[in-house]
């Protein structure tokens, strides 16, 4: 018996995997359970589990993202589906090429069910505010079908990272305080706010506006919206109030919005529209700057918006933000001259950072640089995916763990990744040094490897943006 931790224990379920795999342990004799599915942490096992196997098990590149996905699946025999696959890909490693496979295509349709309600929630979860001691709060509840709750965690920290917000579900409850994600015990709906659709409630009328606003009757298509919001959710969506009076006057606002040609919420966003609400941001409090001496604003990227590679930095320094343009300072010279040796003009590249403002504490007249935390990057991740988003280049260099973390949403080191290009949800990223490290290593030797490394990663990450 494998006992995981939570219905959602991705790490769980591979450690056990890889074990049982290890030894060939065949799938009809291994029972799995979870503590929260009512499964008890502490009953005996009856077996203990066989020791890290000596060699790693080979799987397609394709099977932990649906092994992630899949074992979100309220389906109880979603472990032991995944397990017989896992053995089953020892033996035959093109297995998942199979679409006609039965049990590839069971997988696959619990992956996508998953993915399809993970899609749901980012969309369909709307806050109320209330107010509590410490002022406003918003608190949204939804009603998942699978354990998605925490896999959609980071979407809501990165979309409202500058509110306070819960999320409450029968399941699990995440809180966000601006700072610090945490988690309680499921929720029941009396928990939530009061379900008014009277009108009075602002929020909720500010929603119906917005629904309304960017309800664009020329794309109408009855069949298609209920497919993208299923009836199930419409009870939690006070927009849905607006739907059918919405559909009724159509045709009307159709011949008026082809009046006006685009309808404003279709207009394209661009990389300079980006920046310049970027002007305006207070998701993380760097934009005050420190000890009272406010910064010069916030650097944003530059470069063209078809560039197919991406470079992205840690945040603007002192030079950069006194002209407001990234890396122009000492670490920006030292990467033009890294740039000019891998042959790549600076020209051509999108030039950014993971953090748009410029940290840093005063010490007499000088403002000394300091890194920042991880809360500010994830922040500023904001920004940083919209920029990926629009510009979607074919290779993304990240200088630095500041910009690992910017770009994957996870801590990484240099020293671990470089020379080991990853596969990102657009393009492939090559991590390699900051220019302010090469600039900083005092002995001459070291230095000069650590630049023709980085000269080296930047050649790699060329080829990578030049491949078709
Ligand atoms: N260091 C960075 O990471 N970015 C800059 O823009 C300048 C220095």
């Amino acid at each position: 018996m494998v006992l995981l931790a939570r219905e959602d224990d991705f790490d769980g379920w591979r450690d056990a995997a890889r074990r049982l795999a290890g030894a060939r342990v065949s799938p009809d004799t291994v029972l799995w359970q979870t503590a929260d599915g009512g499964g008890d942490l502490f009953a005996d096992p009856g077996a203990a589990l066989p020791p890290e196997p000596a060699h790693d098990l080979r799987v397609p590149r394709a099977f932990p993202d649906l092994a992630e996905s899949a074992i979100l699946h309220s389906d109880p025999e979603r472990f032991g589906l995944l397990y017989t696959l896992l053995l089953r890909l020892q033996q035959e490693p093109r297995l998942l090429e199979d679409a006609a496979d039965p049990l590839v295509r069971r997988i696959e349709a619990l992956a996508k069910t998953v993915r399809r309600e993970i899609h749901k929630m980012h969309a369909f979860v709307r806050f109320r505010e209330v107010t509590d001691d410490d002022g406003s709060r918003f608190v949204a509840w939804f009603e998942p079908d699978h354990h998605i709750v925490r896999a959609t965690a980071g979407f809501f920290v990165r979309r409202f990272t500058s509110m306070r917000w819960s999320i409450l579900t029968p399941e699990l409850s995440i809180h966000w305080d601006g700072f610090t994600l945490t988690e309680s015990a499921g929720a029941d709906r009396a928990q939530a706010p009061a379900e008014d659709l009277g009108g009075d409630d602002a929020l909720e009328a500010l929603w119906v506006s917005y629904y309304r606003s960017i309800f664009n009757p020329a794309r109408l298509k009855v069949g298609m919206m209920v497919k993208e919001m299923p009836r199930r959710y419409w009870k939690n969506l006070p927009e849905a109030q607006a739907i059918a009076p919405l559909i009724a006057g159509a045709q009307g606002r159709e011949a008026t919005m082809t009046a006006q040609q685009v309808a404003p919420a279709e207009r394209p966003r661009t990389l300079g529209a980006l920046a310049e609400e970027a002007q305006s941001c207070r998701r993380c409090p760097l934009w005050q700057g420190s000890d009272g001496v406010a910064t010069g604003g916030c650097v944003f990227g530059e470069g063209p918006g078809d560039a197919k590679l991406m470079i992205v930095g840690e945040q603007p320094g002192d030079e950069e933000d006194r002209q407001q343009r990234a890396f122009v300072g000492p670490a920006g010279q030292l990467l033009d001259r890294a740039l000019d040796e891998a042959q790549i003009e600076r020209g051509t590249v999108y030039v950014t950072n993971a953090v748009k403002h410029f940290k840093f504490v005063m010490r007499g007249k000088r403002r000394l640089h300091q890194t920042p935390a991880a809360p500010e990057v994830t922040a500023c991740r904001w920004w940083l995916d919209q920029e990926i988003g629009l510009l979607r280049p074919r290779a993304t260099v990240m200088l630095g763990n500041t910009a690992i973390r910017g770009v994957t949403g996870k801590a990484g080191a240099v020293g671990a990744l470089r020379g080991k290009p990853i596969t990102l949800t657009q393009g492939t990223g090559i991590a390699t040094y900051h220019p302010a490290y090469v600039l900083r290593v005092p002995d001459k030797d070291t230095a000069e490897r650590a630049f023709a490394d980085l000269v080296a990663d930047l050649r790699v990450a060329r080829l990578a943006a030049d491949e078709v």
